[in-house]
């Protein structure tokens, strides 16, 4: 079921499966129906399309996406980390039970999770994706995927990408790009210097080929596409997360704290107070984020 390909992922960003896991529902409230919507109509005539997911994590987008392609289809899971990829085939046998669809291993090669509409066939690589797009299997599938990955990534990284997939004129969705603006309700006196924080932060080098795109990601994808002559179709995709989501508001302002730390030592009693204050106004029901997000399609 899993190929392991390339080198070893020194430097790639380390994701707590439990944290992909309480983001799923806020995901699949956010992605944009209609740029889903509108790959579907450009795979139309292929029978079985093949679907590659970078940086897939626990398997979240193909959970949402696949419902989406209502007919036989394959996914190819990519990502560096073994535990993830793991926790992805284990939790789709779950969400497949869950609706009542059986899961099967044939050859256990890949999961063939059987929905009414026709099977979805699942497998996984792994690889660094720091090399992409060398490992990657572009010539065996008919669109790339990902979901809050493009944020990580570099400019170069992301040229490179572009250009391998322009010369197979594949189309690119990324969903779930953090367009840089965060809102926690009530504000907080600290709210300023922990956005500035959390901004410097999200520019860090996280393993691809120089510093992560962070908030610029959504324009840096649109001009590198469209230079390829790519249409691009953007649409707004924001985590709500509302007060009574204690769990996930508390989640939010806790990774704020701790990214702004890295960053701002200076004010660093003044983010800790703001991360007890925050901590506390979750735990109350009495915490609210807003995290802007754009979800991109680029079709050749
Ligand atoms: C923010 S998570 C998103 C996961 C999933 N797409 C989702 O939406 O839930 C980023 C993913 O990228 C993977 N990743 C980060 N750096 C990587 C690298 N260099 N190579 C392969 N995967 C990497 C992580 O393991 C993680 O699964």
């Amino acid at each position: 079921m899993v190929e392991q390909n390339g080198t070893e992922p020194d430097g790639a960003e380390e994701f707590d499966g439990d944290w992909l896991d309480l983001r799923e529902p806020f995901d699949a409230a956010a992605r944009d129906p209609g740029l889903a919507e509108r790959l579907m109509q450009h795979v139309d005539e292929k029978a079985r399309p093949c679907f590659l997911d970078l940086g897939a994590g626990t398997g979240s987008l193909t959970r949402w996406l696949g419902h989406f392609v209502a007919r036989p289809h394959r996914w190819i899971l990519a990502d560096a980390d073994a535990e993830l990829m793991s926790r992805a085939f284990d939790t789709m046998m779950d969400a497949a039970e869950d609706v009542g669809w059986k899961a099967t291993w044939p050859q256990k090669k890949a999961l063939l999770v059987h929905s009414p509409q026709g099977a979805w066939r699942i497998e996984g690589i792994l690889t660094n994706l720091a090399d992409a797009p060398a490992g990657l299997p572009l010539d065996s599938v008919d669109v790339v995927t990902c979901s809050a990955l493009c944020d990580l990534v570099s400019e170069r990284w992301l040229i490179r990408l572009a250009a391998a997939l322009a010369r197979r004129k594949l189309p690119f969705y990324a969903a779930l790009n953090v367009s840089g603006r965060e809102r926690f309700t009530p504000p907080l006196p600290g709210d300023a210097l922990v956005a500035r924080g959390f901004l410097r932060d999200q520019r860090r080098d996280k393993g691809f080929s120089g510093i992560a795109l962070g908030p610029e990601a959504p324009a840096v994808i649109a001009r590198v596409f469209a230079a390829h002559g790519y249409k691009v179709h953007r649409a707004p995709s924001p985590w709500i997360v509302r007060r009574q989501s204690r769990e996930m508001a508390y989640e939010l302002a806790l990774g704020h704290a701790e990214a702004a730390l890295r960053h701002e030592r200076r004010g660093a009693a003044q983010i800790r107070a703001w991360a007890e204050a925050r901590g506390g106004q979750a735990d109350d029901g009495q915490l609210a984020v807003r995290v802007e997000h754009q979800d991109l399609l680029c079709l050749p």
